[in-house]
């Protein structure tokens, strides 16, 4: 067996690793015996078999491969890479049509290449890299350092290391390993053999789904839908199918119900996995938001292009045209198989983080076209087709959502959507559709540090008295304040943070569904693994945003909205700033030094008091700065403050003196 020795090699690197990530991740990683068959998705990765599955990355460059056998690493043959005119030019194989085991998105791998380059004519040195190039959602390609090495002049090396395949690639598509060098001039010839990747023992995916758990559903029923954004093969698990009706009564369906997925190429509409969770709702009872009709993402590009000559854009009629075909035809298909939409997102991300809407290829063709000096038209049209749809089939029961994000943080976004909804409205009216079924969308993809829970709620608020609904559609709670956040571990504590944030913002929901604004709840999927964020805004950064991990094992998030009782204290801290204030009427400058620190408490009757504090110290005292919005005055309002004298870190207040501000 010519892998052999890269074999041991690999158990060797596999067991050294495994302490790292069990300290990280807790991956359980193969235990391999000598007899294990190992999976290598590498067709002719020993390259005994010519060129097979293999081909020169960039032929159109002049690179070219080769069998050969004067230079081996193990076996008879190696592949040779000549006539090399850039770094990336080099010996490749697609993965997709592996003969051991399709590819998988999110999965980790263990790849390893051997290779080796001489002459006369070539550096001592070069530096050489293992490549994993994907394309993502978005159909961009995607190129993923697996491994980077100095290699010597005529020795054999081991390129190797461990890569998980972007949550969002398409792996039917691209998932292409290839070795490159990171020279800029003199790109040697090389050998290559002995290529593997190999599927790491983690995503032996192990649910412990625990049927004894108190469903989420029969506590919040009372008050909403909650339900969850799945993928097709998710209602087709036997496990995970048990968990969605164990704790849910809602279903989105995460991508396969986008422009893309459901009319591929003109006229070609595909249903078959946009049913598998339509009839999986229609058979359990589970409301069912459909996902989505208009949107300038995941659509393909003929939408705008004209049929005669893809370089031109379509006219404002076509686009017009095929925008109310593609309404038409799914209303419907869904109608017509008896499947009750609760609510559809008409149009998603619509509007810009600016000012106005956003830029996109809907706005730019159809523009003004009625001249009103709004640019608004494509989305008033595909309300109005929806809404006439609707009422052809009699389907008078049917929502329309205007979908986006960010609506909760961004003040200047969401008065755009309120303009947007009042419009809207004008044409739901035409139409004699009644107000309570036009819905504002909020995705809410937030993080445990903000947006302030008082802010999501004076946001929500902001549609009460108008006669429309809100719903939540695409809840997560990311564990990191940014894009800049390099990953980290979901410790204890940042668990808890997080249960904390979901309890707080599903006191706000039931308070809201009980006065009639909010209609629905939706979380962006299941579990930690299947999370879209994972892979956003960082490729491979990992996220918990979620009420269930990877094993759909119950966070503390969980039991948050079950059995919050169970839960430690959550406890918030604060830095104390070293300096002396002027305690006087005015507040003095070197607070504003200083950020406010949140204490967004319920108090009373579940009001939602929004609270900010700063603090500073200096040797005699300890500073408080407060500000309380609130916009009622009582008798007992009052700030009170719990100082505990005996800092043990026990945990436990020993000695305290409270102190109360009228
Ligand atoms: C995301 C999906 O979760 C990903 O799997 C996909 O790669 C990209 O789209 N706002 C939306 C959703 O309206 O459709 C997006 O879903 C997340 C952001």
């Amino acid at each position: 067996m010519v892998l052999k020795r890269g074999f041991t090699e690999f158990l060797s690197f596999t067991l050294s690793c495994a302490m790292f990530f069990s300290m990280l991740t807790s991956v359980k990683l193969p235990v391999l015996a000598d007899d294990t068959e190992i999976i290598n998705l590498v067709n002719n990765g020993d390259m005994e078999s010519g060129t097979d599955w293999w081909y020169a990355q960039r032929a159109d460059e002049k690179c070219s491969i080769e069998s050969v056998s004067d230079e081996k690493h193990g076996g008879e043959y190696s592949l040779k890479v000549t006539g090399r005119s850039a770094g990336w030019n080099g010996a490749a194989q697609n993965l997709v049509d592996s003969f051991a085991q399709k590819p998988v998105a999110g999965r980790e791998y263990y790849a390893a290449a051997w290779v080796m380059f001489k002459g006369e004519d070539a550096p001592d040195e070069v530096e050489f890299k293992l490549t994993l190039k994907t394309t993502n959602n978005n159909k961009d390609f995607e190129y993923d350092n697996i491994a980077t090495k100095v290699v010597n002049k005529g020795e054999w090396t081991l390129l190797e290391g461990i890569k998980r395949i972007p949550g969002n690639a398409l792996v039917d598509k691209d998932v292409h390993i290839y070795v490159e060098t990171a020279e800029s001039k003199n790109f040697v010839d090389y050998y290559l053999d002995d290529v593997v990747f190999i599927p790491l023992g983690d995503e032996e995916i192990n649910y412990e789904f625990d049927p004894e758990l108190t469903p989420l559903r029969s506590i919040w029923d009372e008050y909403f839908p909650l339900g969850i954004a799945v993928r097709p093969d998710q209602v087709e698990s036997e496990i995970y199918s048990e968990y969605i009706k164990h704790h849910y009564s809602g279903l989105v369906a995460e991508n396969c119900m986008k422009p893309e997925a459901i009319q591929p190429t003109e006229g070609n509409f595909t249903f078959e996995d946009a049913d598998k969770v339509a009839n999986f709702a229609k058979d359990n009872n589970l409301t069912l938001r459909m996902h989505t009709l208009l949107w300038h993402s995941q659509i393909p590009d003929w939408f705008f292009e004209d049929p005669d000559d893809p370089t031109k854009p379509a006219t404002r009629e076509l686009l017009l045209e095929r925008l109310k075909t593609h309404i038409d035809t799914i209303m419907e298909h869904f109608h017509s198989i008896g499947v009750q939409i609760d609510t559809y997102d008409v149009v998603n991300e619509v509007i810009s983080d600016g000012e106005g809407l956003r830029d996109s290829k809907w706005k730019q063709i159809v523009g003004d076209a009625d001249e009103d000096g709004y640019e608004d038209d494509y989305i008033l049209a595909a309300f109005r087709y929806a809404f006439q749809k609707a009422n052809d089939l009699g389907d008078n029961n049917v929502k329309f959502c205007i979908n986006d994000y960010s609506i909760e943080s961004n003040a200047q976004k969401l008065e755009t959507m309120y303009k947007l909804v009042e419009r809207i409205l004008e044409v739901a009216k035409e139409e004699d559709i009644s107000k309570d079924r036009i819905v504002v969308g909020f995705q809410m993809h937030i993080n445990m540090y903000g947006p302030s829970i008082g802010q999501i709620r004076k946001s929500l608020e902001k549609f009460d008295g108008m006669g429309v609904k809100v719903q939540v559609t695409e809840l997560d709670v990311s564990i990191y304040k940014s894009g800049d956040e390099p990953a980290k571990a979901p410790t204890d504590e940042i668990l808890l943070q997080q249960a904390k944030t979901y309890k707080d913002l599903f006191d706000v929901f039931k308070d809201l569904a009980e006065k009639g604004l909010l209609d629905s709840v939706t979380l962006w999927g299941g579990d930690d693994r299947s999370s879209w964020l994972n892979d956003f805004p960082i490729t491979n950064r990992g996220d918990y945003p979620l009420l269930f991990d990877k094993n759909l094992k119950a966070k503390p998030a969980y039991i948050a909205l079950t059995n919050p009782d169970e839960l430690p204290v959550y406890r918030q801290t604060i830095n104390a700033a070293k300096g002396t204030p002027d305690l006087g009427e005015k507040v003095d400058q070197l607070w504003y030094t200083i950020s406010f620190t949140d204490i967004d408490q319920t108090v009373f009757n579940d009001v939602i008091t929004p609270a900010g504090v700063k603090l500073m110290w200096d040797e005699d005292n300890l500073y408080i700065l407060s500000q309380i919005n609130d916009t009622t005055l009582n008798d007992n309002d009052c700030l009170e403050i719990f100082l505990d004298t005996d800092l043990d870190n026990s945990g436990e207040f020993k000695h305290f003196y409270s102190y109360q501000i009228q």
